[in-house]
């Protein structure tokens, strides 16, 4: 009978999870993978872990995906505007089902950043309150990623844009937040907890120097008007929707509302996170 479940489990964050809750020895068996679709976790069964089917819309998938479950990963779901229902409908069958903990991924500061995104982690982590059962908020900064993902344009372009001004984030790579969430599940821990979780804080302009040295070639930063920014992304080809989100999570930046200096997610993983010159490299070195 699986102990821990991880939702989201075919997701990168999600799959990381699972992978960090055997590599801690948890045994496979233990774990249930929650899923949209078992076909897209065949790596995980293979691998011995229980895999379960179930949508955060249908709330009738949601129990029989919990059944014997004793802590819960919750990987926030993907689809703005219906996750706060959604995560409600996994917080009701995860108190039907007699779980003892829900570990829920939040975002970096949602009690204070005004960023658009914000609202969906700050009303979740409230109905988390309000269930009145016991939870740990990992509010997760920026994925690396972010920008990670986009290292070709950035050295085909030479300049990355944005519009941070002096704002910097603390981000950290997915790998490192889903190891820190598998130590953070295993954890016997006692009441709410929250973790501030992301790596040491980094400019734009610092990132671009990263780059450069990580690659050999100049890349630099600049800076627009969060306008300009999302009319900048506009032009190269991203959807009205997108880049205005795009360009509000800088503006987020711009107001240090994506930084910490909390060290949680150091001390969750034992040993410091995966630095930024050594994600670039992964990246470059595709
Ligand atoms: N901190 C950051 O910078 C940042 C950036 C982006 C996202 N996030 C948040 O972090 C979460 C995890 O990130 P990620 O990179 O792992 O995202 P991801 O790769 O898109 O994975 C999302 C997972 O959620 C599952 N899912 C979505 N809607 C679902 C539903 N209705 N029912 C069941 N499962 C559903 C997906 O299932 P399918 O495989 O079936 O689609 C997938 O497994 C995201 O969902 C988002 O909330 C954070």
């Amino acid at each position: 009978m699986p102990v821990y479940a991880v939702t989201g489990a075919s997701g990168h964050l999600g799959r990381f999870a699972v992978q960090g809750l055997l590599a801690r020895g948890v045994p496979p068996s233990e774990v249930a993978a929650v899923v949209r679709t078992a076909g897209k976790a065949a790596d995980l069964a293979a691998r011995g872990v229980q895999v379960r089917e179930a949508d955060y819309s249908r709330p009738q998938t949601l129990g029989p995906a919990l059944d014997g479950v004793d802590r819960l990963l919750l990987v926030s779901g993907n689809e703005p505007g219906q996750r706060v229902i959604q995560h409600a409908n996994l917080i009701g069958a995860a108190r039907m089902a007699g779980v003892s903990r829900i570990v829920f991924t939040s975002m970096l500061n949602a009690d204070r950043t005004t960023s658009p995104v914000a609202g969906d982690y700050r009303d979740s982590e409230r109905v988390l309150r309000e269930a009145g059962m016991p939870f740990t908020a990992l509010r997760n900064g920026l994925y690396l990623e972010r920008y990670a993902d986009h290292l070709s344009e950035y050295l085909k372009a030479g300049e990355i844009i944005g519009a941070a001004g002096h704002g910097r984030i603390s981000a950290a790579s997915r790998k490192d937040y889903a190891a820190a969430a598998a130590a953070a599940v295993l954890r016997d821990e006692r009441g709410n907890r929250t973790y501030e979780l992301g790596g040491p804080p980094v400019g734009l302009p610092q990132l671009a120097q990263v780059i450069s040295e990580v690659t050999g070639a100049k890349v630099t930063y600049r800076d627009l008007p969060p306008g300009e920014y999302a009319r900048a992304l506009r032009r190269a080809g991203l959807d009205e929707a997108t880049a205005r989100f795009v360009a509000d999570v800088d503006a987020s930046i711009a107001r240090g509302e994506l930084e910490t200096s909390s060290a949680d997610l150091t001390n969750l993983l034992g040993r410091a996170a995966t630095s930024v010159a050594e994600v670039m490299r992964a990246a470059h070195a595709g």
